[in-house]
């Protein structure tokens, strides 16, 4: 009865051969495709270099980038945050301005807090150095004047710099 066979009527293995010729085809659109992505590099050019460059620089807002993170060494932090261009600071060689005081406050904190004119809020040395860096107007040593140092420090300085700072500056005494 081979007459009652539809003319388009398909057996397994034209089935099967169909299905396996779709698969080739799929896979070479998919080998097309993939050779533009980051599988066929030029030689040389690792891909995870590309891919940095391809990445959104990171934005930093300028503000609240410190003057000094604290981790650098004491010179480094004086240097960064202006201070050496100002004054002249024992030990630190960069540091020879003369804007500002030569800072002895191993010596001159206790002579600040005994000064009638003294108007601070500081008790302690410490405090003393802590309220002449970031509130520079509150005393103003004889000889200078205010509105030089600026009064910034307290937003451009990291609580670990300014802790070095304060600690470093209390060793010198006046010689
Ligand atoms: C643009 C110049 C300038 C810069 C920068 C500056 N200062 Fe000053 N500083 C001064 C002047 C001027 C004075 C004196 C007037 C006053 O007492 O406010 C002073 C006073 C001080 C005093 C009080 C000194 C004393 O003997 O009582 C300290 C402490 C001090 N500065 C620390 C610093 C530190 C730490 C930095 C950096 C983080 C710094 N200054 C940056 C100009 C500057």
């Amino acid at each position: 009865m081979a007459e009652n066979k539809k003319p388009f009527q398909l057996d397994k293995e034209t089935l099967v051969i169909i299905g396996v010729a779709c698969l080739v085809f799929l896979w070479t659109v998919d080998r097309i495709f993939s050779a533009k992505g980051p599988k066929e590099e030029e030689p040389g050019k690792p891909n995870a270099e590309r891919m940095e460059i391809r990445e959104e620089p990171k934005k930093v807002e300028k503000a609240n980038v410190p003057l000094a993170t604290g981790k650098e060494p004491i010179d480094k932090i004086f240097i960064q945050s202006g201070c050496a261009a100002c004054h002249t600071i024992p030990g630190i060689v960069a540091a020879r301005g003369r804007e500002g005081p030569k800072l002895e406050l191993g010596t001159n904190a206790r002579k600040r807090l005994a000064d009638p004119n003294y108007q601070g809020r500081a008790n302690t040395d410490w405090e003393y150095v802590q309220e002449s860096i970031l509130n520079p107007g509150v005393y103003i040593v004889k000889g200078y004047r205010d509105h030089v140092m600026p009064r910034w420090y307290g937003q451009k300085l990291s609580a670990e710099a300014l802790d070095k700072i304060i600690q470093y500056l209390l060793k010198i005494e006046e010689v």
